[in-house]
């Protein structure tokens, strides 16, 4: 049974995808042990506490200092001892020390196609902002692991979502959540717990898949 921690900070929409797909049979052979967020105010902690799981705040605001934060923050997620760490709406940025002991064991939601609206900068609604304002027709989402860098690891699975007339960076975080997000975060979950996941040349290899099917 692979025991998953979800790193939140938000309203934790992609946390509430994954418990609905672990409770629907949709990801086998996993359970969420903890969840994590940097953010008392996460909505995402009542979304855990709901469902039973213990849910934690480690707050940057009740450290000293910055590395202080880190050093809590870390020790809390290797307390649930996972073989997998999720990022689902997580906007801390992960130190080098924490993406190093979770290598290939840790995996985000970005909400856009990498290498397109990514890197610094880029999180939340700034990423639809950018979209729109570049015009571009076809925009969506992407599961991958974390590294060191900003959204510039292993990719793991991408779905794609056209942009519409009238859109809002608003309407549109909400069709791509809808249409992708919540899709492929579980879809990756699920093949990682079931062993169909492996990194090769810094390469994803997916056994027995065929894509675009979800
Ligand atoms: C989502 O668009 C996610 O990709 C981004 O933050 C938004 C809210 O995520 N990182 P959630 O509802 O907290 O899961």
């Amino acid at each position: 049974m692979l025991r998953i921690a979800v790193l939140v900070s938000g309203g934790g929409t992609n946390l509430q995808a994954i418990l609905d797909a672990i409770d629907s049979g949709k990801i086998t052979n996993a359970e969420v042990v903890g969840v994590l967020s940097n953010n008392p105010n996460a909505y995402a902690l009542e979304r855990a506490r709901k469902h039973g799981i213990e849910a934690v705040c480690v707050s940057p605001r009740d450290y000293p200092t910055r590395a202080a934060f880190e050093e809590a923050y870390l020790a809390q997620t290797e307390s649930w001892t996972p073989g997998l760490v999720v990022l689902a709406g997580c906007m801390v940025v992960i130190p080098e020390k924490m993406v190093n002991a979770f290598k290939n064991r840790m995996i985000n939601i970005h909400p856009a196609l990498i290498p397109s609206f990514c890197g610094k900068g880029y999180y939340g609604l700034h990423v639809h902002e950018k979209v729109l304002e570049r015009g571009v027709r076809v925009t969506g989402a992407t599961v991958h692991f974390v590294d060191i860098g900003t959204d510039t690891g292993p990719i793991i699975l991408q779905k794609a979502v056209y942009v519409q007339e009238g859109d809002t960076p608003e309407i549109l975080q909400r069709r791509v959540m809808e249409q992708a997000e919540w899709k492929i975060m579980p879809e990756a979950i699920n093949l990682i717990a079931n062993g169909r996941v492996s990194v090769e040349d810094g390469k994803v290899k997916i056994s027995n898949y065929t894509f675009g099917e979800i």
